[in-house]
């Protein structure tokens, strides 16, 4: 099976991989040169199937900068799936939320970002058969999978917002100062991911679609301090109207 599609699975939203069909599921550990994720509410898991019909590679659970994986590591997993044949790849996380307007469970497709992580997966020597040293990112964020997804949502009754997404090395939240910084510089809202995996999706000219599930609101935006818990809580309970979605859009990426 060639899997047209890729799908990367957040924290706390792991449960998309039960639904997929005809399903093997391989761990990290028996790939070689697989970064182990050790980031709570990630299993490691490669989940080959079909979805709604599509042929996918589900990444469930992923490697962060924060845990000390060397940038080009951290998309691994990116890279064997475009090596696998995929064309399009969809990417989901939890984040906080900058816009006060975006409460909690809330999902939004990712329009673009600000990469403050002070460091890309494409460092370093370029590798010519993966991509060109200077890849372009002005339409990094698929306009047309953004609309596919956005029309899905209505099919639904799902809202589903657009925001700017910028990745923080983290793996401290940011001060309620770096998000006023943020806000400043256009972010809407604020993870530790993603960035990476699309930079590396991006230089294979892998379509990218980016759905990001509000956690919390972000450092300073309201009083309440953030916990790692309450992000696995809110993720865990926003996975079925990720996954409804997801099964609405992913069979139309393959075609499209
Ligand atoms: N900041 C950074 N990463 C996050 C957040 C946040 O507020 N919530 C979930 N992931």
């Amino acid at each position: 099976m060639q899997p047209a599609v890729g799908v990367v699975l957040g924290s706390g939203l792991g449960g998309f991989a039960d639904a997929v069909e005809e399903a093997v599921a391989i761990p990290y550990g028996e790939i070689p040169g697989w970064p182990r994720s050790t980031a709570v509410g990630h299993s490691g898991t490669l989940v080959l199937g079909h979805f709604g019909g599509a042929p996918v590679a589900v990444m469930k659970g992923r490697a962060h900068l924060y845990e000390g994986v060397p940038p080009a590591k951290v998309v691994f997993g990116v890279r064997v799936l475009g090596r696998l044949g995929i064309g399009s790849l969809v990417l989901t996380n939890a984040c906080g939320a900058i816009d006060p307007s975006l409460q909690p469970g809330r999902l939004v497709a990712i329009s673009d970002h600000l990469n403050l992580q002070g460091s890309s997966p494409l460092i370093g020597p370029n590798d010519d058969t993966l991509g060109p040293r200077f890849p372009d990112m002005s339409d990094a964020y698929d306009p047309e999978y953004r609309a596919l997804a956005g029309e899905a949502a209505g099919r639904l009754g799902l809202e589903l917002g657009e925001g700017v997404y910028a990745a923080w090395l983290g793996p401290a939240f940011e001060t309620p100062a770096e998000i006023r910084m943020i806000r400043a510089l256009g972010g809407d809202l604020v993870g530790m991911s993603t960035v990476p995996e699309v930079l590396a999706a991006r230089h294979m000219g892998i379509r990218c679609l980016a759905l990001s599930c509000v956690t919390n609101a972000a450092a300073g935006v309201s009083p309440d301090p953030i916990d790692h818990e309450q992000v696995l809580e809110v993720g865990a309970r926003a996975a079925g109207d990720l996954v409804a979605l997801l099964r609405e859009v992913i069979p139309r990426l393959g075609s499209s």
